[in-house]
Formats: structure tokens, sequence, C-alpha cells
């Protein structure tokens, strides 16, 4: 897909992979509606790259905000990348209630909620230019390996794996791409609120937002479903 012109809902926008997703998209002629719950940090990006980028401040687990979203964006989206996304790291035994829920809250339905309200719209769109548009969906290489003290994390990011097969197997006639992405350790603010030290070398938004660029703008006869990941040396030598 041509980026020129597009419109895109990136969520998780206020910082990280979101905020850089936000930048690259614009820089490629795009109009980006960016999605967070903090305000300043969605109005402080707009001040770096003006009218193209709209703040949208709304909690992604709240029907109520993605649907007022959906009314702000208006009757065409091209690309949603639903990257909002959180962990809380530690033992099964002292995994809290209220951080399961929380995980469970904004990984998932917060995806399932972005995705449903986008569905129509892409369809729509088909209808009218052959093209639906494109669903990024964020998850981690904890979707692919369970690990110990991540396992609230690793059954969000596991689901979305499943969720995103589904889609792309149920969205492809109406010519609506689905990929779902699965980095490792990207340097962000994740990892104060995960309460575990990143690796030595990790990788930067730019360099994961660089391959989302990558397959919004592949060719529109094919998709790419999955890219894995991952930091090239992860580990200082001893
Ligand atoms: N960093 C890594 O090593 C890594 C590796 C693999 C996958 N990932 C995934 O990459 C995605 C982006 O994470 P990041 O590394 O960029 O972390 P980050 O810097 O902490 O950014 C997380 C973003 O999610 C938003 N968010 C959290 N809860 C939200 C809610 N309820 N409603 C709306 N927005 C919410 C935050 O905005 P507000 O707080 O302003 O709402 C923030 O913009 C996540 O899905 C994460 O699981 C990260």
């Amino acid at each position: 897909m041509q980026l020129t012109d597009k419109i895109a809902l990136v969520t998780g926008a206020s910082a990280g992979l979101g905020a850089q997703v936000s930048r690259d998209l614009v820089a490629r002629g795009a109009r980006v509606f960016g999605l967070a719950r903090r305000e300043e940090r969605l109005n402080a990006l707009q001040d770096e790259l003006g009218d193209a980028f709209t703040p949208l401040p709304a909690d992604v687990t709240s029907e109520e905000d993605i649907q007022n979203t959906f009314r702000r964006i208006g009757d065409r989206l091209d690309i949603l990348v639903n990257n909002a996304g959180l962990g809380k790291f530690g033992p099964a035994k002292d995994t809290s209630t209220a951080d399961w829920d929380l995980q469970i809250n904004v990984n998932l339905k917060g995806v399932f909620l972005c995705t449903r309200a986008a569905i129509p719209l892409m369809q729509e769109q088909n209808r009218h230019v052959g093209f639906g548009g494109h669903i990024i969906n964020v998850s981690s290489v904890a979707g692919l390996m369970g690990n110990p003290n991540v396992s609230a994390y690793n059954v969000t990011k596991f689901g979305l794996k499943g969720y995103s097969e589904a889609l792309f197997k149920e969205l492809r006639e109406d010519g609506i791409k689905v990929t779902c992405i699965f980095p490792g350790s990207i340097e962000t603010e994740f990892f104060e609120q995960a309460g575990v030290s990143i690796s030595d070398h990790p990788m930067t938004s730019e360099d994961v937002s660089g391959s989302v660029m990558h397959v919004l703008e592949a060719p529109d006869n094919y998709l790419v479903s999955e890219i894995v990941m991952r930091p090239l040396r992860p580990k200082l030598k001893s």
C-alpha cells in the first residue's frame, strides 16, 4: 500500500513503539490518529508532527472510549496498528487479580474493541476501491514461548497470535491484510512497568517500526501474516 494520504489509527501512540510508528507514518504522508491515555504526551507528539497527527485521548479497555474514537475518525480507516500493551511480570502464585485483568483487558480486549470497530470501515472501503486496509497486531516473542514469571503476559500475547491468525483467514477475501508482529526486547518504557531489566542490546522502536512500514508498503496482492524480530547479540560479553 502507498502510505501517502492514508488514514491510520495507532493505539499506544504516547510512547515507545506506537510513537515511532506514528512518526514513520506521518513521514510517509499518512494522516495518523494517535490513541493513548496520556493526553500531554499525545499533544507533545502533535507539536512535533503537526496537523497530520491527531491526538485521541482514550483508554483501549473502555468500549465507550473506543466508540467515541471511531466517531472522531469518521467513515474511512486504512490502517489500524493495535500496539497499546503492557506487561506485569512476576511469579504466577503472586500475580494479583488486578494485574491479570489489566493485562487481559489492555492487551486483548483493547485489540478486540478497536478491531471490531475497524472491520466494517475496511470492508466498506473494499467494496468501493477493491482494497480494504491493513491491521497490525503487536504481539511479542512472549506470544511464541512461555517463560517463568511472564505467565499472564504470555497468555495475552499467545492470545493475540490466535486472534490474528483467525482474523487474517476471515478477512483476506475482503481485501484486508492482518499482520501479527512478534518482537523481542525493544528499548522503551515497557520494562519500567513490567518490573524487569531489559537485555543489554535491545532493538530500538525505529528498528521495529521500520519492519512495520515494510509490511504496510508491500504490494496489495499478498500479505505478510507474521514477523518475528529479535536483537542480535542480546547479552554483553562477560
Ligand atoms: N518493549 C519491548 O521489549 C516489547 C517487546 C515485544 C512486544 N512489545 C509490545 O509492544 C507494544 C508497545 O509497547 P512499548 O514497548 O512501546 O511500551 P511503552 O513505551 O510502555 O508504551 C506502551 C503504550 O501503550 C499505551 N497504553 C497502555 N495502556 C493503555 C490503555 N489502557 N489505553 C490506551 N493506551 C494504553 C501507553 O499509553 P498511555 O500510558 O498514555 O495510555 C503507551 O503509549 C506493547 O503491546 C508491548 O506488549 C514490547
